[in-house]
């Protein structure tokens, strides 16, 4: 397939629904040849085939992010498949909120594993194959930039009542962010982070509706907003309205062109205006 990223190699985690959905249809429309993750195989394989029926590449690595062994296991199947290492989208997540109070150990830790160990652990398996690739296309008198896009929330940037434990793991992506764009710069990854405001996907769903439940890591979350909350928060985006998953996977793609080739460290918001909540 042709495209900005003809031959790329991208992996996106999360990409069953939502917004890693939208982004791995926009990579690969793109040319890119992809690795879909979610947590069950159905979701994954409804989006590899949706690539695949486009005229592009797809191929699976289902399992949750936050399994131990998932970084290599994700990294290894691109490598395996393509022989290469691009793009690696970390998207895969949920919400488990509650007020400080109410908040057990274990919801802290369970958003924790999913949105900052579960990059921290993809991008620890990353490196030494990206490091081996540079080194090759190095010797070949070849420079070939790779990107890393992580993705985090306004919460993160500016708190969010109820979401002690998102809040934390979206600000401390950010962190990380910066210091792999430092230990990175060197062989030639750029990498950013998009922090969305509110994109309507099922984890924003309006709790009127049915099907606001999903089974994750062995839990049944709750996922949804409030509908008078979700009218509120519309009303104070300068937008005026939410964005689409395509919308904000169009934030990710902008920073996977060569055109951001020197674009490193940064946070994009993709929030239709909204500076602050
Ligand atoms: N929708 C928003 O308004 C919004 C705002 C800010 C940030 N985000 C972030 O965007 C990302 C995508 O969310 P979305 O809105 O598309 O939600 P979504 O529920 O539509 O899609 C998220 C996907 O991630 C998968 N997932 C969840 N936990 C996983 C795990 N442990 N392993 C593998 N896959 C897992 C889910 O099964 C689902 O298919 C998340 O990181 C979320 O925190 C979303």
């Amino acid at each position: 397939m042709h495209g900005k990223l003809e031959g790329k190699v991208a992996l996106v985690s999360g990409s069953g629904r939502g917004i890693g959905r939208a982004i791995a249809l926009k990579l690969a429309s793109e040319g890119a040849r992809l690795v879909v993750n979610d947590l069950d195989a159905g979701p994954a394989e409804d989006t590899a085939a949706a690539i695949r029926a486009a005229g592009g590449q797809a191929l699976v690595c289902a399992g949750s992010v936050t399994a131990p062994d998932f970084g290599e296991r994700f990294v290894g199947a691109a490598v395996d498949a393509y022989q290469g290492l691009d793009i690696i989208v970390n998207n895969a997540g949920y919400t488990w909120d509650g007020v400080i109070q109410k908040m057990s150990d274990e919801q802290w830790y369970a958003i924790l594993d999913c949105h900052l160990t579960a990059p921290f652990r993809i991008l620890r398996a990353a490196q030494p194959r990206i490091r081996a690739l540079t080194r090759a296309e190095a010797d070949a008198g070849r420079r070939v930039v790779r990107k890393v896009v992580n993705v985090s929330s306004v919460a993160g940037l500016f708190g969010n009542a109820g979401q002690a434990n998102y809040s934390v793991a979206k600000a401390g992506i950010t962190g990380m962010t910066m210091t792999l764009a430092k230990e990175w710069g060197r062989l030639n990854v750029t990498v950013n982070c998009v922090a969305f405001g509110l994109i309507h996907t099922r984890l924003t769903a309006s709790t009127a509706d049915a099907g606001g439940q999903a089974r994750i890591d062995g839990r049944d979350i709750r996922l949804g907003v409030n509908p008078e909350l979700m009218a509120a928060m519309e009303r104070s985006i300068p937008l005026g309205r939410a964005g689409t998953a395509e919308e904000a996977a169009g934030a990710v793609y902008l920073l996977c062109l060569p055109e951001s080739d020197y674009i490193s460290g940064q946070t994009l918001m993709c929030s239709g205006g909204l500076t602050g909540i």
